[in-house]
């Protein structure tokens, strides 16, 4: 007897006379029908118990929860919404659930009791095609840089470095292990670091990718990063991963092809292959979206949206264009824009993020071309002597899903930069290497992966989108 998955024995529409699965009760009705899921998708199969042949014992377990092995022929269904169903021979209990318990009761539950429950919450619907879609994307990208020519490149989690020169780090501390007490009465010296010298969760991976680019020519990292900002949004995480593309020769308009390709080619990725998920998550935000007073609805469903990506040119306008368009806006009918009409050399908010990308292109927009002082001093310094070749990427309903950048190459203009933001240039010195070997224009640019699977599934808060949120008072599990 072979044992299938849940996923494979919905696929097969001829019956078989002997399979074997195992999974977790989703429900069991009527004594008769037990509706049983394994993860492999978001579908469960039924499982049609004779109860008359089962001791009632038994039975009485089979409850919510519940971790169960089935024997049985595979038949077609009599029921509705489903081609095959399970004609239960054998039934065993593997892990029992006491139904007074089980916190994932077979009903809505709100995502912020679910949040308190993550270890359990990929047992609903939601979760479950949340975190298979988190894993098809993560598929989908290292698909793609591998058939575009790029090495996958292991960026180190702990570092000597601020990537952003922003200050937003976690400070590693360790016991030196050269320090410990020798008979027990010495004092440990805590202070002193494993490192000899202070150290950080790495904050991004770009200054390693730059070096490895500047050898291999197109690198990409993947992996998490870490964030002190104390920002309690629904756009922000203290770990969060990454994806940093970086290539040698290419400029910024290179740069900034490479992010719409591969933005395209992800999201086409998932329409294409995890359909189910997309469907199920479509008809659940459709379903909200009707709750909601007609102004607030969104005018495309989520498969709609992404197919929008794939299908439309992401406008690129530069920051003072952008500026521009914003101080001859009214964002609602009568008020301009508070600041921002006066200050140019100033960030964009999120509310001007959102009207630009929502209201005025209503596409993805690409804002290039930034003031030098509201962005890191890696930034390639353009002609004009204050603006750099940054570019943020803003997607609707997200803001901003990727910020990258040409990267200075030259030696002198680099060090002045470091000079002028206080950079102590014997910390970078590998980096500054990189200026006086051999140095090439380069680019790249760092997607914020929670961010795309925000947008991919239509979830509204970061936190629901990662397996175990972390942010301010929050590491519970
Ligand atoms: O714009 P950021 O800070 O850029 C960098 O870190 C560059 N070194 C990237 C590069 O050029 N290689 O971050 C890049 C992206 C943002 O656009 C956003 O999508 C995401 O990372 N991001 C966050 N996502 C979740 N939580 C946070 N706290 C985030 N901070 C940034
Ligand atoms: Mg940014």
């Amino acid at each position: 007897m072979r044992h299938y998955s849940v996923s494979e024995l919905l696929s097969k529409d001829i019956a078989f006379p002997e399979v074997e699965v195992k999974g977790w009760v989703r429900t069991f009705r009527a004594n008769r029908f037990i509706a049983l899921n394994d993860g492999s998708t978001l579908n469960n199969i039924q499982c049609v118990v004779d109860f008359e042949n089962f001791d009632e014992a038994l039975l009485k377990r089979v409850t919510t929860g519940a971790a169960i092995h089935i024997t049985g022929e595979l038949v077609e269904s009599q029921g509705k919404g489903q081609k095959v169903e399970i004609q239960v021979k054998t039934l065993e209990v593997l892990g029992d659930s006491d139904p007074e318990e089980y916190p994932i009761q077979p009903k809505k539950h709100s995502f912020e009791f679910l949040r308190e429950n993550a270890h359990l919450r990929t047992r609903t619907n939601t979760f479950s095609a949340v975190m298979r879609l988190r894993s098809a994307l993560s598929y989908a990208v290292h698909k793609y840089f591998n058939e575009h020519g790029f090495y996958y490149m292991h960026a180190p989690i702990i570092t000597g470095s601020d990537a952003e020169g922003a200050g937003e780090m976690f400070k590693v501390t360790s016991l030196d292990v050269n320090n410990l007490p020798k008979n027990g009465s010495d004092k440990v010296d805590y202070s002193k670091d494993f490192f000899g010298k202070e150290t950080n969760l790495t904050v991004s991976g770009q200054l390693e990718a730059e070096t490895y680019a500047m050898s291999l020519g197109k690198v990409y990292t993947f992996g998490p990063t870490f964030r002190a900002e104390n920002s309690n949004t629904s756009r922000h995480l203290a770990e969060f991963w990454m994806i940093e593309p970086e290539v040698a020769f290419m400029d910024l308009a290179g740069n900034m092809d490479l992010a719409e390709d591969f933005l395209k080619f992800v999201i086409k990725y998932v329409l294409d292959n995890n359909r189910d998920d997309l469907e199920f998550l479509d008809k659940r935000q459709q379903d909200e979206d009707k709750k909601k007073p007609q102004a607030e609805r969104s005018d495309m469903t989520l498969i709609e949206k992404l197919k929008f990506i794939t299908d439309n040119h992401f406008k690129r306008v530069s920051y003072t264009e952008a500026i521009d368009i914003l101080r001859n806006s009214k964002p609602n009918k009568k008020k301009k824009f508070k600041y921002i009409v006066n200050d140019w050399g100033c960030d964009l908010q999120s509310e001007h993020e959102r009207f630009l990308v929502e209201k005025h292109f209503k596409c993805p927009v690409i804002i290039f071309d930034y003031p030098a002082n509201i962005k890191a001093f890696y930034m390639r310094l353009n002609d004009d002597g204050k603006t750099v070749r940054a570019m943020d990427i803003l997607f609707p309903g997200i803001g901003e899903i990727v910020g990258g950048a040409q990267r200075e190459e030259r030696l002198e203009v680099l060090k002045q930069k470091m000079a002028a933001l206080n950079i102590p240039e014997d910390e970078l010195w590998w980096y500054l290497d990189l200026r006086k070997y051999g140095t090439a224009i380069h680019s790249g640019f760092g997607l914020g992966f929670e961010r795309l699977v925000m947008f991919v599934t239509g979830m509204c808060n970061i936190r629901d989108v990662i397996p175990f949120p972390r942010t301010p008072q929050n590491a519970e599990f």
